[in-house]
């Protein structure tokens, strides 16, 4: 009889995994030894009968088949993915500059040789020519695919510029909070350049989930680092409050709302996400602290300028992780920026 599920058993080479449960955080991963595991009461072994691509469970979970990832862009997070996450999926990429990839120790798709992925994950900015957004450089890989085989789950990273930013307020709680319900309303090229980019990714792949990311930050890529470098761009522009995502906890919901999308109903998945932490801040709070972290004097207007942008919040976010971030706030991420250096940069670093 196998244990319950979400329990572990009390053999540690058995092990339950719980279809609804979230990517693990933290923890020991089990080896790839463990050969059995109970998916809600059925018994698998790495060959089957699961059907699907299990990535693990809190903490204590057995990696069955990895999840087969195409990732369009040889992107910051598609590559923290690949190197990160590399016991719960492999990640083949579209790029244009194949060879710069390869190098560094990443994949790249071989084309109709390469094995057909479970998801697709489009991490390609909106491309445009003077303000009119171009066709999607992947169209004709993406309609391809899509047509041989229909049932893989798609993602599109957008971002959170497709809301309007030209909120002013006093103090920072007058400050408005927009969640996935919020309208649209984009005030800059960027932003309606983004809501474009999405309306042609849902014509390409009409079941595609997106994901609208805030600022994306993590090893080799923070505001802390730059500061660090004595790059002060961009500091003039006032108190604004930001909101933001630890690259880590992006692919950990990219993850989860991945295989959600192979699992569920199209009605029982979000198919709109925020990517965002739990503390959008303004630039005064974030800029006092780092000052204060990295014994520096941040140059600008944002001491006295008033509050202005708004918080975007998430209805989904934090279920889809499992109830926990890993980084729930700068106050946690920008120190593992600066301890984590650039691991990001190449696969090989990490042997
Ligand atoms: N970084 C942020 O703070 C932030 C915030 C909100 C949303 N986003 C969006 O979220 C997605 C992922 O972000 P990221 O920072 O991980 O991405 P990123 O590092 O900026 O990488 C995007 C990738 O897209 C590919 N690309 C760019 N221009 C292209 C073109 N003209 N034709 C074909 N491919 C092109 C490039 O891959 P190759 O060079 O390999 O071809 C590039 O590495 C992006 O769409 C980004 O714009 C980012």
């Amino acid at each position: 009889m196998p244990p319950s599920p979400g329990l572990q058993g009390e053999n540690r080479d058995q092990w339950i995994l719980d279809r609804h449960s979230s990517i693990f955080t933290t923890g020991v991963i089990p080896a790839k030894r463990h050969r059995t595991a109970w998916v809600n009461g059925v018994e698998g072994t790495d060959r089957g009968p699961f059907r699907r691509p299990y990535v693990g469970i809190l903490g204590c979970g057995e990696v069955k088949n990895l999840m087969k990832i195409l990732c369009l862009g040889g992107s910051f997070t598609g590559r923290y993915l690949a190197s990160h996450f590399a016991d719960s999926c492999r990640v083949e990429f579209a790029s244009r500059a194949p060879r710069s990839l390869q190098d560094r120790g990443f994949l790249v798709t071989q084309g109709a040789t390469s094995e057909p992925p479970d998801l697709i994950l489009d991490t390609v900015p909106a491309i445009h020519d003077d303000g009119t957004l171009r066709d999607h450089p992947y169209k004709t890989l993406l309609t391809t695919h899509l047509a041989a085989h229909p049932t893989t789950s798609t993602i599109h990273l957008s971002s959170t510029s497709v809301y309007a930013s030209d909120f002013v307020s006093a103090t920072e709680s007058e400050i408005p909070f927009l969640d996935e319900t919020a309208p649209t309303r984009p005030d800059s090229d960027r932003g309606r350049l983004r809501l474009e980019l999405e309306s042609l990714f849902l014509s390409i792949a009409p079941a595609a989930s997106i994901i609208r990311c805030a600022g994306i930050y993590g090893p080799g890529r923070c505001l802390a680092l730059r500061f660090q470098r004595g790059d002060f761009r961009k500091t003039d522009q006032g108190n604004r409050v930001v909101s933001r995502i630890h690259v880590h906890d992006l692919c950990r919901l990219i993850l989860t709302l991945g295989l959600r999308s192979l699992e569920l109903d199209e009605e029982e998945r979000p198919r709109l996400v925020h990517a965002v932490d739990e503390d959008p801040a303004p630039r005064a709070e974030v800029y006092s602290y780092l000052e204060e972290l990295l014994g520096i004097q941040i140059p600008g207007d944002w001491r006295t300028d008033r509050p202005r942008g708004r918080q975007i919040r998430s209805l989904f976010a934090k279920g889809l992780l499992g109830g926990r971030y890993r980084f729930p706030s700068y106050l946690e991420g920008f120190p593992d920026c600066i301890g984590g250096g650039s691991r990001v940069e190449s696969l090989k670093s990490k042997s």
